[in-house]
């Protein structure tokens, strides 16, 4: 018998998967099984996808409450009433496949509650990394296992601005009204470019690969609205590219000498603009792809690479969860353990000055002897040793410089460099980066 499926959304990725489920021919046969019962929308406009007109609806709750419904996809967006609508699903025994990062990276943890308690699915593939299978390799095959770190590019709007950035020499300004005119970046560019949205990703890669819940408001935050032309010229030079990472890592074995009282079960999670050497596989994810690089015991290190976001690749992710759904026991007594949701504890994330980690700091200092030597003795006295101090150029007696480090406790670095800002020489700071 075949599974009913409501749809609340059907704008981008909503029209996607009524596409994909309406014409079936060569995906996988159990596709056949799933028949669209009802899709929610705002407005009864025309829409580019060919339903019967009687299968729309703006009421919403008589989809997540209609009994012959057997999965909801929830691909509307925002928090509420996407978040109530969920769990109003879950508790008529509704499976729930969403795409919706925002709401499961801040009530993921009420949802899989109700979840668990209902006996049903809630499947997030389409959460990350747009068309990229993520979700299902962390929750399965890497899950054997020990991951020390997932980490990667899960935001295809940044990535588009800092590739364009780092080809044609431009302002981040000039390139994200030009992305927003190509339709490349929303006209609300908020949750993309300050991290938001890689924030809200990044819980969910972390919650998996580490097997508990993150606290969406610990995960340190910084988008790329500062990154200049000045730096991307001067990463280049020193073999790096500017990527807007999303992190979340187990500690490093920490060094006796600094001294550092870490624990080893805690772990990081950050999104923030990061200098990656260009060797490394992440270096070379441009425009608006997406990559998680996941780092295991004993499997060592896969990238998975592909695109993060648009129609098609975003409805694969969704309607490959409903394929999962229809492969798997759908009675709440005997749900299959490699869908579910086993977390039932909140992980320890370490705070920012205890993070290990290279930066890179540019200043601009006035033309005096000594002033070098200067900087370099105030680093030493706070344990922070550096990999390189590079004078750039003189501009107006100014000379420029760019100080790159060791892994070094960020706390030790922010103290010395608030005594360096005291310093007299010490015109500006301009940047401060994390270096990978
Ligand atoms: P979208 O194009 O803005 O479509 C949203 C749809 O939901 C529209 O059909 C809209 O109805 C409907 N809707 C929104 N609020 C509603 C409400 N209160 N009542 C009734 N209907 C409502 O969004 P999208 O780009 O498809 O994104 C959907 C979800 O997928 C979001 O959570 C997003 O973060 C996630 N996602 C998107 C992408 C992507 O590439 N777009 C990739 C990965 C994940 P009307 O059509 O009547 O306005
Ligand atoms: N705004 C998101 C991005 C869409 O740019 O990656 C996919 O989640």
């Amino acid at each position: 018998m075949a599974l009913k499926v409501g749809i609340l959304g059907l704008g981008t990725v909503g029209t996607g998967v009524a596409k994909m489920l309406l014409d079936t021919q060569g995906r996988h046969s159990l596709l056949n099984e799933l028949e669209i019962a009802k899709v929610g929308v705002r407005s009864l406009k025309p829409r580019s996808v060919s339903l019967p007109d009687a299968l729309y609806t703006t009421d919403l709750e008589s989809i997540t409450t209609d009994p012959d419904i057997d999965i909801v996809i929830e691909v509307m967006g925002g928090l509420e009433p996407a978040r109530s609508l969920i769990l109003q699903a879950i508790d008529h025994g509704k499976h729930i496949v969403t795409a919706n990062k925002a709401v499961i990276s801040r009530y993921g943890e009420e949802i899989y509650e109700a979840a668990t308690a209902a006996g049903v699915y809630v499947m997030i593939e389409a959460a990350v990394g747009g068309g990229i299978p993520v979700i299902t390799p962390l929750k399965q095959a890497l899950s054997v296992n020990r991951i020390q770190a997932v980490m990667g590019i899960i935001n295809g709007t940044t990535n588009y601005i800092l590739t364009r950035m780092q080809t044609e020499g431009g302002d981040f300004d000039s390139i994200l009204t030009d992305a927003q005119q190509l339709g490349y970046a929303e006209a609300d560019p908020t949750a993309d470019v300050d991290g938001l949205d890689a924030a809200d990703k990044i819980a969910i890669l972390g919650a998996l690969a580490f097997g508990g819940r993150i606290n969406r408001d610990d995960i340190y935050c910084e988008g790329i609205r500062n990154i200049s032309a000045a730096d991307i010229t001067y990463a280049k030079n020193l073999g790096f590219v500017i990527k807007l990472l999303a992190i979340a890592k187990l500690p490093n074995e920490p060094d006796l000498n600094q001294n550092l009282n870490q624990n080893l079960n805690d772990i990081q999670v950050r999104v923030h603009p990061t200098l990656v050497p260009i060797s490394h596989p992440l270096a070379s994810v441009n425009g608006v792809n997406n990559a998680v690089l996941v780092e295991g015991d004993p499997i060592g290190q896969v990238m998975l690479y592909g695109p993060g976001a648009g129609e098609g690749p975003t409805a694969s992710a969704v309607v490959s969860d409903l394929l999962q759904i229809a492969a798997s026991p759908t009675q709440p007594e005997q749900t299959n353990p490699l869908l579910v949701c086993s977390h039932n504890h909140t992980l320890s994330i370490v705070p920012n000055a205890e993070v290990v980690t290279r930066l890179y700091v540019r200043l601009m200092v006035k033309d005096t002897s000594g002033v070098i030597g200067k900087l370099g003795t105030c680093f030493g006295n706070h344990n922070v040793s550096l990999e390189s101090i590079v004078q750039i150029g003189i501009q107006n007696d100014l000379v420029e410089l760019v100080v790159v480090t060791h892994e070094v406790p960020e706390g030790s670095f922010q103290k010395a460099l608030a005594e360096i800002r005291q310093f007299p020489e010490v015109i500006e700071i301009p940047s401060l980066l994390h270096v990978l």
